[in-house]
């Protein structure tokens, strides 16, 4: 009888079309399908914009500088002019790459610029204030993005944004509930009048002026306007009034740099992701490949023993990552060594299903990453064919706080992924070594993972996620979600995350999210299990190529995420 009622019920959910996911939301089981062209964002209007730009005739990467600029918009949390980002593309006839945007320790920058005179990390000083940022990258990137391959005029592509901007956007409950919490510190950071100082609601249309012309200039004058314009001479003089180290020189000399992706196999899969200075591809491929030669679809989704060698082969690939990693202009990193599969499966050789190993046992155990969790990524598919992956960040949660009133944008605090004192964490718990030191224009070490996926020589899925050094795990269980457990692309998203990173020695799980008897195997294991107060667990906004050739659009339900498509 209650398997009959339990049948009955889940008919009645495929009927609907919806069940609730252990996150307590009601969320569709397949997200948006579209015939030919889709964008998947952190904000509806950003994605309808991507969407509005592919249907005037643009491509993705014309869609990839309208979404990018209209998140700057709308989520001013993470989207940005003041902060950097990476980009991973695949051509309709195959061909890859992927560009660097990301923000440079300025030249005035120094290894022991966050100490004080007895060596300490002085605290709050890279994560707040007018000494956090590091040189934007985010307008040479697109700008380089979109002359390379877009199709479009940069004033037709931004026009729609600079509207957005001027006459305003309906601000959400979530995004009403993080400005009020933040309002204090902009206050506290920018003054008493500055413009998010005041109360602005659920509901409200937000129209941001200031922005608006900075954008407009933009349109008008090209990525120029930025590095060596009015916006570049407003930027310095802000920097340098306030006493912060950004010059001229900085910006003149910014350049966004294409670098080959990482690309390894998977089972019949080809996965294609951001090389250095992300740690993002080599981190996934480490795990990826310690996994191969399990039969994890046999284990199944979830079980004890499943959770067992992810987490284990996480432990193995965040040690490596935390010792080797840094800008490949400034040291030299063992690329070929670390994805080789004989390396690989050596590191799984002390793995045991009946023990947890300990991190202290799998590396000398000097450092740990543990990144902020305000990032934000987009995914687009455009009716050509070409797909384009994003992952752009301030940073922490609306940067370094500090807010240029007279441009309308928030400057990032990226220059806290830099290890300030070697062995010492900053306050996200990151420890660094020599390769992620502080160095006049070099780029810090980032964790963002924006990825395209290939099955038999097709686009098969583009997939991201903000969520700090979380990003590779969820990255990593969206593709196993899909390929090992015949997943929908929404359900993939949806499902509960975990996330272990060598150190701390803990398995993240999202709370409430896992059943009892699972934790309490692992516990039996010796696994040290963190549920109450482990954070959401990445945000990720992904594109599926469905058998037929249409597009399913997996949106995160934990934030305000919205796929569009035509
Ligand atoms: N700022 C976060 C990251 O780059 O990974």
């Amino acid at each position: 009888m209650r398997i009959h009622y339990r049948s009955l019920l889940f008919g009645l959910l495929l009927v609907t079309g919806f069940f609730h996911t252990s996150l307590g939301q009601t969320t569709a089981s397949q997200g948006l399908i579209a015939d030919r062209a889709m964008v998947v964002s952190a904000r509806e209007e950003a994605s309808k914009i991507g969407v509005e730009i592919l249907k005037q005739g643009g491509n993705a990467f014309d869609a990839m500088m309208a979404t990018e600029m209209a998140l700057a918009v709308t989520f001013p949390f993470a989207g940005n002019l003041g902060g950097g980002g990476f980009m991973v593309y695949r051509m309709a006839d195959g061909q890859i790459g992927s560009l660097d945007y990301r923000e440079k320790a300025p030249l005035a920058a120094s290894k022991d610029m966050y100490l004080d005179k007895d060596g300490n990390v002085i605290p709050q000083l890279s994560t707040l204030g007018i000494l956090a940022s590091g040189v934007p990258g985010t307008l040479a990137g697109i700008f380089e993005a979109q002359a390379k391959f877009g199709k479009l005029k940069p004033r037709q592509v931004l026009q729609p944004v600079i509207d957005l901007a001027r006459n305003g956007y309906v601000v959400t409950k979530n995004q009403a509930e993080s400005l009020k919490n933040h309002r204090q510190i902009f206050i506290q950071v920018n003054g008493p009048n500055t413009f998010f100082g005041k109360e602005i609601k659920a509901g409200d249309t937000l129209k941001q002026p200031a922005l608006a012309n900075t954008l407009e200039r933009i349109a008008n004058k090209g990525k120029n306007e930025f590095y060596k314009g009015e916006t570049a001479k407003i930027l310095v003089n802000h920097f340098q009034k306030n006493g912060g180290i950004i010059s001229k020189k900085d910006l003149t000399q910014y350049k966004a740099v294409w670098r080959d992706p990482i690309v390894f196999p998977y089972r019949n899969l080809k996965v294609i992701s951001m090389a250095p200075p992300s740690s993002g591809g080599i981190t996934l491929g480490q795990i990826l490949k310690m996994l191969e030669p399990y039969p994890l679809r046999n284990l199944g989704h979830h079980s004890p023993e499943y959770v067992q060698l992810l987490v284990e082969a996480e432990r193995r690939a965040y040690a490596d990552r935390n010792h080797y990693l840094g800008d490949p202009d400034f040291v030299s990193i063992p690329t070929n060594q670390l994805l080789d599969s004989t390396y690989l499966k050596s590191r799984m050789g002390n793995f045991s299903f009946e023990k947890a190993s300990k991190s202290a046992d799998i590396a000398r155990g000097e450092l740990s990453f543990s990144e902020s969790m305000e990032t934000t990524h987009y995914s687009i598919v455009d009716a050509e064919g070409n797909a384009v992956s994003v992952t752009t960040t301030l940073n922490g949660a609306y940067g370094s706080k500090v807010y240029i009133e007279e441009l309308g944008f928030f400057m990032n605090n990226e220059m806290d992924d830099f290890s300030a004192k070697a062995g010492v964490p900053n306050m996200f718990g990151l420890v660094g070594t020599e390769a992620n030191s502080i160095a006049p224009g070099k780029r810090m070490l980032s964790s963002m993972t924006p990825t395209i996926v290939e099955k038999e020589g097709k686009l098969a899925m583009v997939v991201g996620t903000p969520g700090g050094s979380t990003i590779i795990t969820s990255v990593l269980q969206t593709i196993l979600n899909v390929y090992e457990f015949d997943m929908s692309m929404q359900e993939a998203v949806n499902a509960p995350r975990f996330h272990h990173q060598w150190l701390p020695d803990l398995v993240n799980f999202e709370p409430k999210a896992f059943g009892t008897d699972l934790l309490r195997t692992l516990k039996s294991r010796g696994y040290l299990i963190n549920e109450s107060a482990s954070p959401i667990i990445g945000k990720v906004d992904a594109i599926r190529v469905l058998p037929n050739g249409k597009l399913e659009g997996g949106a995160d339900p934990r934030g305000d995420d919205k796929a569009a498509g035509f």
